[in-house]
Protein backbone atom coordinates (compact mmCIF):
# COMPACT_ATOMS: atom_id res chain seq x y z
CA UNK A 1 0.00 0.00 0.00
CA UNK A 2 1.57 3.41 -0.96
CA UNK A 3 1.71 5.63 2.22
CA UNK A 4 1.56 9.57 2.81
CA UNK A 5 4.82 10.73 3.53
CA UNK A 6 5.87 10.15 7.93
CA UNK A 7 6.15 6.83 9.64
CA UNK A 8 2.88 4.76 8.03
CA UNK A 9 0.84 1.97 9.68
CA UNK A 10 1.47 -0.81 7.79
CA UNK A 11 5.05 -2.34 8.37
CA UNK A 12 6.83 -3.12 5.63
CA UNK A 13 4.92 -0.23 3.43
CA UNK A 14 7.56 1.64 0.82
CA UNK A 15 6.53 5.71 0.67
CA UNK A 16 7.57 7.46 -1.99
CA UNK A 17 9.24 10.70 -0.51
CA UNK A 18 7.21 14.28 -0.68
CA UNK A 19 8.60 16.12 2.21
CA UNK A 20 12.02 17.34 3.61
CA UNK A 21 11.41 15.46 6.49
CA UNK A 22 11.17 11.85 4.44
CA UNK A 23 13.83 13.13 1.90
CA UNK A 24 16.07 13.26 5.44
CA UNK A 25 15.01 10.17 6.38
CA UNK A 26 16.95 9.18 3.32
CA UNK A 27 19.80 11.20 3.58
CA UNK A 28 20.03 10.06 7.12
CA UNK A 29 20.35 6.27 5.88
CA UNK A 30 22.61 6.94 2.96
CA UNK A 31 24.88 8.69 5.49
CA UNK A 32 24.78 5.65 7.57
CA UNK A 33 25.04 3.30 5.12
CA UNK A 34 27.45 4.62 2.81
CA UNK A 35 29.34 7.53 4.19
CA UNK A 36 30.08 6.14 7.42
CA UNK A 37 29.88 1.91 6.10
CA UNK A 38 31.52 2.44 3.24
CA UNK A 39 33.78 5.44 3.49
CA UNK A 40 31.98 7.66 0.93
CA UNK A 41 32.99 11.05 0.54
CA UNK A 42 30.12 13.22 1.61
CA UNK A 43 30.24 14.84 -2.24
CA UNK A 44 30.12 11.61 -3.90
CA UNK A 45 27.32 10.75 -2.20
CA UNK A 46 25.18 13.75 -2.68
CA UNK A 47 25.90 13.96 -5.72
CA UNK A 48 23.74 16.69 -7.37
CA UNK A 49 21.00 14.83 -8.17
CA UNK A 50 18.87 14.12 -5.36
CA UNK A 51 16.37 16.49 -6.74
CA UNK A 52 16.08 15.34 -10.04
CA UNK A 53 14.34 11.50 -8.92
CA UNK A 54 12.14 9.90 -7.32
CA UNK A 55 13.39 8.83 -3.87
CA UNK A 56 11.49 5.89 -1.94
CA UNK A 57 11.52 4.59 1.92
CA UNK A 58 11.26 0.97 2.98
CA UNK A 59 9.25 1.20 6.53
CA UNK A 60 9.65 -0.98 9.64
CA UNK A 61 7.29 -0.07 12.11
CA UNK A 62 8.04 3.50 12.51
CA UNK A 63 11.40 3.56 11.33
CA UNK A 64 12.97 4.44 8.09
CA UNK A 65 14.78 1.24 7.05
CA UNK A 66 15.99 1.11 3.50
CA UNK A 67 15.93 3.89 0.43
CA UNK A 68 16.49 4.04 -3.20
CA UNK A 69 16.59 6.62 -5.75
CA UNK A 70 15.47 6.57 -9.00
CA UNK A 71 16.23 8.97 -11.67
CA UNK A 72 14.46 9.12 -15.18
CA UNK A 73 16.00 9.09 -18.86
CA UNK A 74 14.42 8.95 -22.32
CA UNK A 75 14.79 5.05 -22.96
CA UNK A 76 15.04 4.04 -19.52
CA UNK A 77 14.67 4.37 -15.16
CA UNK A 78 17.90 4.31 -13.38
CA UNK A 79 17.77 2.43 -9.73
CA UNK A 80 20.35 3.89 -7.98
CA UNK A 81 21.26 4.72 -3.93
CA UNK A 82 19.96 1.49 -2.07
CA UNK A 83 20.41 1.13 0.83
CA UNK A 84 19.18 -0.97 4.20
CA UNK A 85 20.53 -0.04 7.75
CA UNK A 86 22.49 -2.39 9.04
CA UNK A 87 20.09 -3.72 11.60
CA UNK A 88 17.54 -3.81 9.27
CA UNK A 89 19.27 -6.34 7.18
CA UNK A 90 18.00 -9.61 6.24
CA UNK A 91 14.36 -8.36 6.32
CA UNK A 92 13.22 -8.49 2.83
CA UNK A 93 12.58 -4.64 2.87
CA UNK A 94 15.33 -4.85 0.35
CA UNK A 95 13.48 -6.69 -2.12
CA UNK A 96 10.29 -5.16 -1.14
CA UNK A 97 11.60 -1.74 -1.84
CA UNK A 98 13.64 -2.67 -5.55
CA UNK A 99 9.96 -4.60 -6.54
CA UNK A 100 8.35 -1.51 -5.58
CA UNK A 101 10.53 1.03 -7.49
CA UNK A 102 10.30 -1.69 -10.55
CA UNK A 103 6.63 -1.42 -10.31
CA UNK A 104 6.75 2.19 -10.59
CA UNK A 105 9.13 2.27 -13.24
CA UNK A 106 7.06 0.32 -15.21
CA UNK A 107 3.78 2.36 -14.58
CA UNK A 108 5.49 4.87 -15.72
CA UNK A 109 5.68 3.65 -18.88
CA UNK A 110 9.48 2.35 -19.10
CA UNK A 111 10.53 -0.94 -20.49
CA UNK A 112 14.03 -0.70 -19.58
CA UNK A 113 15.44 -0.18 -15.71
CA UNK A 114 19.01 0.27 -15.52
CA UNK A 115 21.37 0.33 -12.44
CA UNK A 116 24.88 0.14 -11.59
CA UNK A 117 25.66 -3.29 -9.16
CA UNK A 118 28.52 -3.08 -6.64
CA UNK A 119 31.31 -5.69 -7.37
CA UNK A 120 29.31 -9.38 -5.74
CA UNK A 121 25.66 -7.90 -6.07
CA UNK A 122 25.44 -9.13 -9.08
CA UNK A 123 23.30 -11.96 -7.60
CA UNK A 124 21.01 -10.13 -5.70
CA UNK A 125 20.19 -8.00 -8.97
CA UNK A 126 19.86 -10.76 -10.86
CA UNK A 127 16.70 -12.24 -8.58
CA UNK A 128 15.13 -9.49 -10.20
CA UNK A 129 15.54 -10.03 -13.65
CA UNK A 130 18.69 -7.95 -14.24
CA UNK A 131 21.40 -8.73 -16.29
CA UNK A 132 25.21 -7.48 -16.58
CA UNK A 133 25.04 -5.82 -20.11
CA UNK A 134 27.56 -7.69 -22.43
CA UNK A 135 30.15 -6.10 -24.08
CA UNK A 136 30.78 -3.39 -21.33
CA UNK A 137 33.54 -3.94 -18.75
CA UNK A 138 33.23 -3.37 -15.17
CA UNK A 139 34.00 0.61 -14.20
CA UNK A 140 34.86 2.02 -10.56
CA UNK A 141 33.66 5.12 -8.43
CA UNK A 142 33.46 5.52 -4.74
CA UNK A 143 36.00 3.16 -4.07
CA UNK A 144 34.36 0.41 -5.59
CA UNK A 145 34.15 -0.99 -8.88
CA UNK A 146 30.53 -2.06 -10.68
CA UNK A 147 29.04 -3.48 -13.02
CA UNK A 148 26.01 -2.03 -15.69
CA UNK A 149 22.82 -3.96 -15.70
CA UNK A 150 20.16 -4.22 -17.29
CA UNK A 151 16.15 -5.27 -16.84
CA UNK A 152 13.43 -5.80 -19.08
CA UNK A 153 10.24 -4.87 -17.41
CA UNK A 154 7.09 -6.10 -19.01
CA UNK A 155 4.51 -3.68 -20.23
CA UNK A 156 1.64 -3.05 -18.01
CA UNK A 157 -1.95 -2.06 -19.04
CA UNK A 158 -2.57 1.02 -16.52
CA UNK A 159 0.96 2.38 -17.29
CA UNK A 160 0.72 6.19 -17.66
CA UNK A 161 0.73 6.98 -21.46
CA UNK A 162 -1.04 10.03 -23.57
CA UNK A 163 -4.10 8.07 -24.12
CA UNK A 164 -4.41 8.43 -19.51
CA UNK A 165 -6.91 10.81 -18.13
CA UNK A 166 -5.53 13.96 -17.38
CA UNK A 167 -6.51 14.54 -14.09
CA UNK A 168 -4.58 10.81 -13.52
CA UNK A 169 -1.65 12.43 -15.11
CA UNK A 170 -1.92 15.45 -12.73
CA UNK A 171 -1.49 12.76 -9.42
CA UNK A 172 1.13 12.49 -7.48
CA UNK A 173 4.45 10.35 -8.26
CA UNK A 174 3.66 6.71 -7.80
CA UNK A 175 0.09 7.28 -6.07
CA UNK A 176 -2.18 7.31 -9.31
CA UNK A 177 -5.11 5.34 -7.95
CA UNK A 178 -6.78 7.53 -6.22
CA UNK A 179 -8.04 10.81 -6.66
CA UNK A 180 -5.48 13.67 -6.25
CA UNK A 181 -5.98 16.85 -4.38
CA UNK A 182 -6.90 18.23 -8.28
CA UNK A 183 -9.97 16.33 -8.22
CA UNK A 184 -11.49 16.90 -5.14
CA UNK A 185 -14.19 18.90 -4.14
CA UNK A 186 -13.85 23.16 -5.33
CA UNK A 187 -10.55 22.62 -6.82
CA UNK A 188 -12.33 20.36 -9.57
CA UNK A 189 -15.19 22.07 -9.94
CA UNK A 190 -13.82 25.25 -10.87
CA UNK A 191 -11.30 23.45 -13.40
CA UNK A 192 -10.92 24.70 -16.44
CA UNK A 193 -14.38 23.99 -17.75
CA UNK A 194 -12.76 21.22 -20.08
CA UNK A 195 -14.74 18.17 -21.69
CA UNK A 196 -14.79 15.87 -18.70
CA UNK A 197 -16.61 13.26 -20.52
CA UNK A 198 -13.20 11.01 -21.18
CA UNK A 199 -11.87 10.53 -17.87
CA UNK A 200 -15.78 10.12 -16.47
CA UNK A 201 -15.26 6.46 -15.87
CA UNK A 202 -11.20 6.32 -14.93
CA UNK A 203 -12.49 9.00 -12.26
CA UNK A 204 -15.28 7.31 -10.60
CA UNK A 205 -13.48 3.92 -10.61
CA UNK A 206 -10.36 5.79 -8.51
CA UNK A 207 -13.14 7.77 -6.40
CA UNK A 208 -14.56 3.94 -5.62
CA UNK A 209 -11.34 2.50 -4.55
CA UNK A 210 -9.96 5.58 -2.79
CA UNK A 211 -13.58 5.21 -0.81
CA UNK A 212 -12.72 1.74 -0.57
CA UNK A 213 -9.76 2.36 1.12
CA UNK A 214 -10.16 5.41 3.59
CA UNK A 215 -14.26 5.66 3.70
CA UNK A 216 -16.57 8.30 2.30
CA UNK A 217 -15.68 11.79 2.75
CA UNK A 218 -18.49 14.19 2.03
CA UNK A 219 -16.50 17.55 1.15
CA UNK A 220 -14.15 15.57 -1.42
CA UNK A 221 -17.06 14.13 -3.07
CA UNK A 222 -17.09 15.36 -7.14
CA UNK A 223 -20.67 15.16 -7.03
CA UNK A 224 -21.12 18.34 -8.07
CA UNK A 225 -18.87 17.97 -11.28
CA UNK A 226 -20.40 17.41 -14.62
CA UNK A 227 -19.98 14.26 -15.37
CA UNK A 228 -22.35 11.76 -16.61
CA UNK A 229 -24.09 9.18 -14.22
CA UNK A 230 -22.49 10.93 -11.80
CA UNK A 231 -23.97 14.07 -11.58
CA UNK A 232 -26.94 13.16 -9.16
CA UNK A 233 -25.74 12.80 -5.50
CA UNK A 234 -27.73 9.43 -4.26
CA UNK A 235 -26.02 7.79 -7.23
CA UNK A 236 -22.21 9.34 -6.09
CA UNK A 237 -23.14 8.07 -2.70
CA UNK A 238 -24.53 4.61 -3.62
CA UNK A 239 -21.05 4.76 -5.44
CA UNK A 240 -18.65 5.26 -3.10
C1 LIG B 1 22.69 -4.54 -0.69
C2 LIG B 1 21.66 -4.42 0.40
C3 LIG B 1 20.66 -3.33 0.02
C4 LIG B 1 20.91 -5.75 0.52
O1 LIG B 1 20.00 -5.68 1.57
P1 LIG B 1 19.97 -6.85 2.65
O2 LIG B 1 18.91 -6.60 3.63
O3 LIG B 1 21.37 -7.01 3.12
O4 LIG B 1 19.49 -8.04 1.75
P2 LIG B 1 19.62 -9.55 2.14
O5 LIG B 1 20.28 -9.79 3.42
O6 LIG B 1 18.27 -10.09 2.00
O7 LIG B 1 20.68 -9.99 1.10
C5 LIG B 1 20.35 -10.25 -0.21
C6 LIG B 1 21.45 -11.10 -0.79
O8 LIG B 1 22.54 -10.25 -1.18
C7 LIG B 1 23.71 -10.69 -0.53
N1 LIG B 1 24.53 -9.55 -0.19
C8 LIG B 1 24.20 -8.49 0.57
N2 LIG B 1 25.23 -7.62 0.60
C9 LIG B 1 26.23 -8.16 -0.15
C10 LIG B 1 27.54 -7.76 -0.54
N3 LIG B 1 28.08 -6.58 -0.14
N4 LIG B 1 28.28 -8.56 -1.35
C11 LIG B 1 27.77 -9.74 -1.77
N5 LIG B 1 26.52 -10.18 -1.46
C12 LIG B 1 25.78 -9.40 -0.66
C13 LIG B 1 23.25 -11.44 0.70
O9 LIG B 1 24.23 -12.35 1.15
C14 LIG B 1 22.01 -12.13 0.19
O10 LIG B 1 22.32 -13.26 -0.57
P3 LIG B 1 21.88 -14.69 -0.03
O11 LIG B 1 20.43 -14.59 0.28
O12 LIG B 1 22.19 -15.57 -1.19
O13 LIG B 1 22.74 -14.90 1.15
C15 LIG B 1 22.29 -4.08 1.78
O14 LIG B 1 23.20 -5.11 2.12
C16 LIG B 1 22.99 -2.74 1.80
O15 LIG B 1 22.38 -1.72 2.08
N6 LIG B 1 24.30 -2.72 1.51
C17 LIG B 1 25.08 -1.50 1.54
C18 LIG B 1 24.74 -0.56 0.40
C19 LIG B 1 24.92 -1.22 -0.96
O16 LIG B 1 25.92 -1.86 -1.20
N7 LIG B 1 23.91 -1.01 -1.85
C20 LIG B 1 23.85 -1.63 -3.14
C21 LIG B 1 24.62 -0.91 -4.17
S1 LIG B 1 24.47 -1.71 -5.74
Amino acid sequence: MMVESGAPEEPGSISVVRTLDDFLRTAAIRAIVYMDGQDCPFDEEFDGNDFCGIHLIGWIGREPAACLRIRFFADFAKVERLAVREEFRRSAIAFRIVRHALRLIARKGYAKAYGHAQEGLEPFWARFGSRPISGRPSFSFSGHRYTEMLLDLPPREDAIDLQADPLVINRPEGDWDRPGVLERGKAAAAGSGRDRTGWTEATAEAWRRFAGDEGFDEEYCPWELDMPGLNDRSQLMLMC
